[in-house]
């Protein structure tokens, strides 16, 4: 076994190990949020994908993205970054983490400084991360991630924030995130305050970006269409679990979870003006749910739900190959342990 000092080559690129955040409101431990609920997830460097996490505002994507980018720490459970805990590096380890593992989020504008050009953004990390020994070489590095994203450099240095477009600001953080040559892209709702006419190039760039610098990215979006045209893989997360897992094709298509399924259906497809995580998706309930009990957090959404889903939490339930739901319905299937629903998800779709 290798020491938390050691860095494993064998090891995967990040992987959440049973990691739970609760963000406590004050010394009331009712005032407690569990935003993560002991989710396993692994990101492989090897096989470079896009994996979306989907799910309703409130579910604990964002949380997820803040304890893989070292943010916070995990109340219990591990945070690993190429085997080493996140949590326990320092110094120059700590400093090659954060240039490897870049984050792209919501609002492209409160990166900028409107009184300074759009080159200030990209030259602060240069010369923190003395990524150039020259001027010239400071430019080249800016012009290949900016062509990298489909920006023209002519276009876009020497031009103040304003002057361009959401989805041009969006790109070139995106360019930002390429020069430090990250292992790892976090997106966190990264088109979601663009307008939907940009949001396609933007994707299309973080998509580029996957597959010509195979660099893994973790796409986090409320938007199950974005994610589907986006995406190798996905999770589906309901209140601080994963609910649902699989190949993008395989969940979109054949959605397993009654809470996915309810998001698929609630997705008013041929219409892209109306984005699907504005609805609430909701579903008939049949049993009188207690409001506090052990077993199913959809219970109370749930048109399936029996006696039996409130008594403990169900598996997760291998329902194809690469595929699983964490839901009784399938319980005639074989479960999944921890150990083989990360190794699911890693696999090449
Ligand atoms: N800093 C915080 N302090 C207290 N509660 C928080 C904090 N951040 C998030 N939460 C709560 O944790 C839950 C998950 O939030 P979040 O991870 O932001 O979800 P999402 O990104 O899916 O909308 C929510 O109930 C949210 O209110
Ligand atoms: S476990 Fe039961 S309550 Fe939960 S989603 Fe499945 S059928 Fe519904
Ligand atoms: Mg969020």
């Amino acid at each position: 076994m290798p020491s938390d000092d050691d860095h494993d080559p064998s090891a995967p690129l990040a992987e959440l190990n049973q990691a739970t955040k609760i963000y406590r409101g004050g010394m009331l431990a009712k005032n407690a949020t569990v935003a993560l609920d002991h989710v396993s997830l692994t990101i492989r460097g090897d096989t470079p994908q896009v994996v979306a996490v989907v799910g309703e505002s409130g579910s604990g994507k964002s949380t997820l993205a803040s304890l893989l980018l070292g943010f916070i720490s995990p109340t219990e459970g591990t945070v690993r970054f190429q085997g080493r805990d996140i949590a326990s590096l320092r110094g120059a380890d700590l400093g090659r983490f954060r240039r490897e593992v870049q984050a792209v989020f919501q609002d492209p504008f409160s990166v900028f400084n409107p009184f300074y050009k759009v080159d200030h953004v990209l030259t602060v990390p240069i010369q923190k991360f003395r990524l150039a020994r020259s001027t010239a070489q400071r430019q080249e590095l800016m012009v290949t991630a900016l062509e990298a994203v489909g920006l023209r450099p002519d276009e876009t240095l020497g031009r103040y924030p304003h002057q361009l477009s959401g989805g041009q600001r969006q790109r070139v953080i995106v360019a930002r995130a390429l020069m430090l040559k990250p292992k790892l892209i976090i997106a966190d709702e990264p088109v979601s305050m663009v307008d939907a006419s940009l949001r396609a190039t933007i994707l299309e760039s973080l998509r580029t970006v996957n597959r010509t610098l195979k660099v893994p990215i973790l796409y986090i979006t409320h938007d199950l269409g974005t994610a589907y045209h986006v995406s190798d893989h996905i999770v589906v997360m309901y209140r601080g679990s994963i609910v649902e897992a699989g190949a993008v094709e395989t969940v979109i298509e054949s959605p397993k979870h009654p809470y996915t399924r309810l998001l698929i259906d609630s997705i008013p497809w041929p219409d892209p003006k109306q984005p699907w995580g504005e609805h609430r998706a909701t579903a008939q309930a049949t049993l009188e749910v207690p409001e506090h009990h052990p077993g199913c957090r959809f219970a109370d959404r749930c048109a399936f739900a029996e006696q039996h889903c409130l008594e403990s939490p169900p598996p997760h339930y291998l329902t194809a190959p690469a595929h699983s739901a964490r839901c009784y319905l399938y319980r005639d299937h074989p479960e999944v342990s921890d150990e083989a629903f990360r190794t699911l998800l890693t696999l090449p779709p």
